[in-house]
């Protein structure tokens, strides 16, 4: 019989942790929405202590996601936990995760303190937490730098305080395979009371071995693992949930382990967290990357072609990638994209329905067909659509290598026509200094990321902007076939944004 594995999502919690990629409450609910759909068994839904606003994210979480286990990170202190109990007490199903460095490095340089009065604050934080809630989850910071028979000594204790999860993570994406096996696989020899309790592991990417690691960890005995959509996280991120996940299916025969992962829900979810982080995806990355199913060489296609399976060790369709028989077009009705997109699994309200179907011709009228991916692309903007102060009307542009680039751009506020024009560095600029003019803010670009959602020339532009306003950051992002367009729609997006804050 195939062993379970745990998959515990740490997106809201460690991802959230890299720069920029903060979320507000309504965005935090709705990727947590999205996790439970995929099947994630634990959701660590933020360290409720580190803001107001966190603490009440994780309690909103907790109130209207109902499935999965709902976690709130502590450090060993007590007012931690007591925030942490604050935050997830209103779950179906609740978990205090308490976190404590382990490692001579931690102790002796950030904690300053010995490894007996640490044992005992570990111990005796774990009895807190366990006053409030059944399910209490420790971890040993650190644990793979961790002097390994106190390790074992600390996670004895942890288990006889009452924790039911024990975690052990390679913080700094230090180990390899091998040696993160075996010290998993020696834990498992050394402390019998694991076997009452989950073994959990937590990887980091600074090494690029998150993924392998986590997977060494479970062929010799974790039943846990801890990980990120897209692989988001501190440094060079965490463990990526949907590389796990994906190759524990492809090669269960190796594994003989199996989690409860609605897979089809993959793509999607990674494109709502990359678009609500405004993290792009790198079209190389493994599983959910534009490329992961592109095959580009001839001899590939023709193999390809004649059987799938000569170059494809995994269907699209698996991940959420469907590749669909008929071609949505210009002329495809409103029934036939109806039917598309509650294929595609969105349930989509009228008014929702009106605003994608209206941007699906202005898209389909200079695109020959729309693709799976330009559709999600296009539904997903539009359904996490702010209050639109300005509206994006239409643009025109004088470019070439000998002038100054010259853009006229036309928004609409509350249904008047506002038209100016402006000069830039290059396009780009030029049409963003126009949208500056007509709005009266001015914005610093922070961040600036072009990518094609699809291969081909006719391929839809998507644009991801950070905008520093009045001293606040707003991202932004905007689709078009015209990649001027695209990124005059982000950086329109990220100005409505802070209008929306403002008011
Ligand atoms: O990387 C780490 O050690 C952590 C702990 C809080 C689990 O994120
Ligand atoms: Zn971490």
């Amino acid at each position: 019989m195939k062993r379970k594995i745990h998959i515990f999502d740490t997106t809201l919690r460690d991802g959230e942790q890299v720069p920029g990629a903060k979320l507000n409450k309504r965005q935090k609910i709705e990727i947590a929405q999205q996790l439970a759909k995929l099947g994630v068994d634990v959701i660590e839904a933020g360290f409720p202590c580190s803001s107001p606003e966190d603490l009440k994210a994780v309690q909103a979480i907790s109130e209207q996601i109902k499935g999965p286990v709902i976690a709130g990170l502590a450090r060993a202190v007590k007012e931690d936990i007591d925030i942490a109990w604050e935050a997830v007490k209103g779950a179906e199903r609740r978990r205090i995760h308490v976190f404590l460095g382990s490692s001579d490095i931690h102790l002796q340089k950030k904690l300053r303190r010995d490894r007996e009065s640490a044992l005992e604050l570990a111990a005796n934080a774990v009895r807190h937490a366990k006053k409030y809630c059944e399910d209490v989850e420790y971890s040993a910071e650190d644990a793979l730098r961790t002097d390994f028979e106190y390790l074992c000594r600390v996670i004895e204790a942890a288990v006889k305080a009452g924790a039911t999860v024990i975690n052990v993570p390679d913080t700094v994406g230090y180990a390899i395979p091998e040696e993160f096996g075996e010290r998993i696989r020696k834990l498992r020899e050394r402390v019998p009371v694991l076997d009452g309790v989950i073994l959990s592991v937590h990887c980091h990417n600074d090494l690029g071995l998150a993924v392998a690691n986590s997977l060494a960890a479970i062929r010799n005995g974790a039943n846990q693992v801890e990980c990120t959509i897209n692989g988001v996280g501190e440094r060079a991120g965490n463990a990526s949930l949907e590389e796990i996940v994906m190759a524990l299916k492809t090669r269960s025969a190796i594994f003989q382990a199996h989690t409860d992962i609605r897979t089809e829900d993959i793509y999607r979810t990674s494109r709502m967290v990359s678009r609500l982080m405004n993290i792009p995806v790198q079209p190389n990355k493994a599983v959910v990357g534009s490329n992961a199913f592109a095959h580009s060489s001839g001899i590939h296609q023709d193999g390809i072609l004649k059987d799938r399976s000569t170059y494809e060790i995994m269907k699209p369709e698996d991940v959420g990638i469907r590749q669909h028989k008929i071609v949505l077009t210009a002329r495809s009705g409103r029934a036939a994209l109806k039917h598309r997109l509650s294929e595609m699994g969105f349930t989509i309200n009228p008014e929702q329905f009106e605003r994608i179907y209206k941007r699906f011709l202005n898209v389909a009228d200079r695109k020959k067909e729309i693709s799976g991916q330009d559709l999600h692309s296009i539904v997903e903007i539009e359904m996490t659509k702010v209050p639109e102060t300005f509206t994006f009307h239409s643009l025109q542009i004088m470019s070439g290598s000998t002038m100054v680039p010259l853009a006229s751009v036309t928004l609409i506020r509350e249904g008047i026509q506002c038209t100016d024009a402006a000069t830039g560095n290059g396009p780009v600029d030029a049409v963003f200094n126009g949208i500056e003019r007509i709005v009266g803010q001015q914005g610093k670009l922070r961040d600036y990321d072009l990518k094609a959602v699809t291969m081909g020339k006719d391929a839809l532009g998507e644009a991801m902007v950070r905008v520093e306003i009045e001293g606040a950051v707003y991202s932004g992002i905007g689709t078009s076939p015209d990649v001027i367009e695209a990124s005059a729609r982000a950086y329109l997006n990220a100005f409505n944004r802070f209008f929306a804050n403002s008011h």
